[in-house]
Order: C-alpha cells, then structure tokens, then sequence
C-alpha cells in the first residue's frame, strides 16, 4: 500500500500515475477531507478493469498504518521564485506530518518530494530519527532527466541517445550536473561541447524550474513520474540506480546534512 500525504496537483499526479499503472492501493491524505474524497473518487475511475488497486482519500492519518511506502507532497503553499520561499512552514508542517507517519506507520519508508527539497529531507529524517536508507528526498532523478533533456536539445538528438546523465547536490540553484560521466551515443558527451556550451547547459539545469515557471503556476508531471519510478522500485524490489537527497554521514567529506548523492534503490 502506498500513502500520499498532500493531495494537491503533484500529489494527485502522483497518485493517477500509480493508479493507472496499477502500482498498488493508494490512500490520499489532505488537511481537507472534501478535497481528498474528490480527489480519489476521480482518481479511481482511472483504474483499469482488469485493476484489484483501490484509491481512497482522507484526511485521518490512522488510515495510512502498514503502508510499504509513503510520499510526502504536502505544501503550505505554492513557491514564488525561490523553493526557499516556503521553508518556514514547510518546516513547521513537515515536523507535523513526519510525527504521524511515525506514529501510525513506522516501518514506512518514506520519499519526500516538499521543497526545499533537501532542508525538509533533512528536517524530517531528524524529527524521526529513522535509518537513513528510508528517508530519501526525491529531485535527483528529476533533475538529471531535464539534464539529459537539455544535453539531447544541444547536441540535436533524441534523449535516449543520452546516457549517463547525473546531477548532484543541492536541488536548487548549486545543483551540479556531472558532465564527465554524461555520454552521447556512448561516446562522452564533453567531447561534443565547448566550455561555453558547458556553463550554458549548468545554467539552463539550474534554472529549468524557473523556466517551467514562466508559463504555468507548477511543475508537476516530471517529479510524478521520478517519484513513481522510485515507489515502484522499492515495492516491486527493482534496481535503480539515481540521484536523490538522502542523509551523508562522512561520505564525501559531509556529514549531517541531506543533499543528492547516486543512490541504488530496491526495497530495502
Ligand atoms: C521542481 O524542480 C518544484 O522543485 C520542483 O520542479
């Protein structure tokens, strides 16, 4: 079973996406109830026939006891320019929310997806105090796909031609895209790109959010998929091999904060 906390546009991507697919049976939690049987009565008229999955909403966290996995997408609002914008209460909400998963579903693990990413990663993993292999922020994954988007755009190709695509570090405006692993066609993708190509695509990485932007209030449909993809991982006992904000405890020099870091997912 798999429970999502926030049912608002990225949550109920989420939630459409596992259904459709038939991933597992889906409990919706919002602070509204109204908002949350909506949400699921439509959400369950996308399952298919042949689908035992069953999606129901809530605002009752005691409905989430057992969940194999559970998604935070809960938000006290919406970000304007900065993912920072909302640290203060997201803090304050995700101290609230990381106090009922641990008392109504303990042995979850758990895929945080509330910005800022890596702060609230971190501010949950230390109000729970859970081993720092159930705790994982997801946007790595998210990341390195517009990464790998924006390379197949430079070098006028198609994204499956681009493999190896990682980015590292803050999911915000540090984030690192590792150009020395990227390749092209199996051939390193630097040899294609001049350093000036190099600092343009860094750029265009970091800023892709503020792109999406430009045009529309969220982004939505890129982390419900990275998100699926790693649910999907850990319940179905997949190897996965990405990028995401996880608790470093002296790798790399770091210790005691989240950031993102290649990660191997499967369900442990
Ligand atoms: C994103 O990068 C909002 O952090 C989210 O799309």
């Amino acid at each position: 079973m798999i429970s999502i906390i926030g049912s608002g546009k990225v949550g109920s991507a989420i939630a459409f996406l596992m259904a459709t697919t038939s991933l597992d049976d889906i409990v919706l939690v919002n602070r509204s109830k109204e908002k949350a049987l909506g949400t699921a009565l439509d959400i369950s008229n996308s399952v298919s026939v042949n689908s035992p999955v069953s999606v129901v909403g809530t605002d009752d966290y005691s409905k989430i006891k057992n969940s194999d996995v559970v998604i935070i997408s809960a938000s006290a609002g919406n970000s304007g320019t900065s993912r920072m914008d909302l640290l203060e209460q997201n803090v304050i909400l995700i101290k609230d929310i990381a106090k009922k998963i641990k008392q109504h579903s303990p042995d979850s693990k758990v895929l945080i997806v509330t910005n800022p990413l890596d702060i609230i990663t971190y501010v949950f993993q230390k109000e729970v105090s859970y081993p720092k292999e159930k705790v994982i922020g997801i946007a790595g994954n998210l990341d390195s796909s517009r990464f790998r988007y924006i390379l197949a755009k430079e070098l006028n190709t198609n994204v499956d031609k681009i493999t190896n695509a990682l980015v590292l570090g803050e999911h915000g405006d540090t984030m690192v895209p590792i150009f020395s692993h990227a390749r092209y066609n199996d051939k390193p993708v630097l040899d294609f790109l001049s350093t000036t190509q190099v600092q343009q695509i860094t750029d265009n990485v970091r800023n892709y959010w503020k792109e999406i932007r430009k045009y529309q209030v969220f982004s939505v449909f890129g982390i419900a998929k990275n998100t699926t993809d790693v649910a999907r991982a850990i319940l179905k006992d997949e190897k996965l091999s990405i990028s995401a904000s996880v608790l470093v405890d002296g790798q790399y020099g770091l210790s005691d904060l989240c950031l993102g870091v290649p990660i191997k997912i499967n369900k442990n």
